[in-house]
């Protein structure tokens, strides 16, 4: 068994070294717990502001707070010896500005403990990215469908397969690339147009719901092992199914403290000193 906490950490230059190499593999992780099973697998552990929707219920990304990235970013940085780790950046923190995101980015980095942070965003974004990477802010960019535009985009719609909208997604990656992104992840886009952004771009693309020509791929870990919701998008597969096992661990457990057999006397205190005592007498 190959042990991956040894190798060395990855870095944002070595994401870059991996254009057309070895597949970046990148999940998100929202908890400790979760960043600790997920590290030694993946590259990039991905605090995505999809944690509004998976892990508090809201019906999207947009009221997701600052301060609820920075926590989950810093508990995911905890668990994360291996991985880089990258925060989203959550909507309405950095679209101001570019000083704006700046401030936001920096508090974010610094509170969080995370390695770069990830932006929704093409050509409008760019004098943003340009302006965080000359600081020192490693930024992921993020094009095609952006969940944070969902309201202006008429909805969660598969984008590029009208040729304008094809040719928009191919001028935000170059966009993007240009200002000094170090990877672009490329969500909900149609096929021959991710793996044209892919080919004709030099930094790491990483596909969701886009193409099998992308240099790395990620998918939303709750998805991956069936723990948000009944439905399963198109472009999720399934590797395992943690929801039903929770349900079936609840109702085990229900029943058995219903009828009295847990807890057993193994899981109490003191019960053979009792009897011992009394055995005693
Ligand atoms: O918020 C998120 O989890 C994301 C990924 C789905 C790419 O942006």
């Amino acid at each position: 068994m190959s042990v991956h906490l040894s190798r060395d950490r990855v870095t944002v230059p070595k994401v870059l070294a991996r254009k057309g190499g070895e597949k970046l593999v990148v999940l998100t992780a929202y908890s400790m717990p979760m960043a600790r099973q997920l590290d030694p697998h993946c590259d990039i552990l991905l605090v995505g502001d999809s944690l509004g929707m998976v892990l508090y219920g809201l019906p999207n990304t947009l009221t997701v707070s600052l301060d609820m990235m920075i926590n989950h970013g810093a508990a995911v940085a905890r668990g994360a010896e291996h991985a880089l780790v990258v925060v989203d950046m959550p909507f309405g923190s950095y679209q101001e500005s570019p000083q704006q995101a700046f401030r936001n980015a920096a508090q974010l980095m610094a509170q969080s403990n995370a390695q770069a942070v990830k932006l929704e965003g093409g050509e409008e974004m760019a004098e943003t990215i340009a302006f965080l990477t000359a600081r020192g802010i490693p930024v992921m960019a993020h094009v095609g469908l952006k969940p944070q535009s969902a309201n202006s985009m008429g909805g969660f719609k598969v984008q590029g397969r009208e040729d304008a909208e094809a040719e928009q997604i191919m001028r935000d990656a170059k966009a993007v690339e240009a200002a000094g992104a170090f990877s672009v992840v490329i969500e909900g886009t149609a096929e021959p147009v991710a793996a044209r952004i892919s080919a004709n771009l030099s930094i790491p693309t990483i596909g969701i719901g886009a193409s099998g020509a992308c240099d790395g791929q990620v998918l939303v870990t709750d998805d991956l092992v069936g723990m948000f919701g009944e439905f399963t998008p198109k472009f999720v597969k399934r590797y395992a199914d943690l929801g039903s096992q929770l349900g079936e661990a609840a109702r085990r457990y229900a029943e058995e403290v219903r009828s009295g057999a847990f807890p057993a006397a193994e899981h109490c205190f003191g019960v053979q000193a009792k009897a011992k005592i009394s055995g005693d007498r």
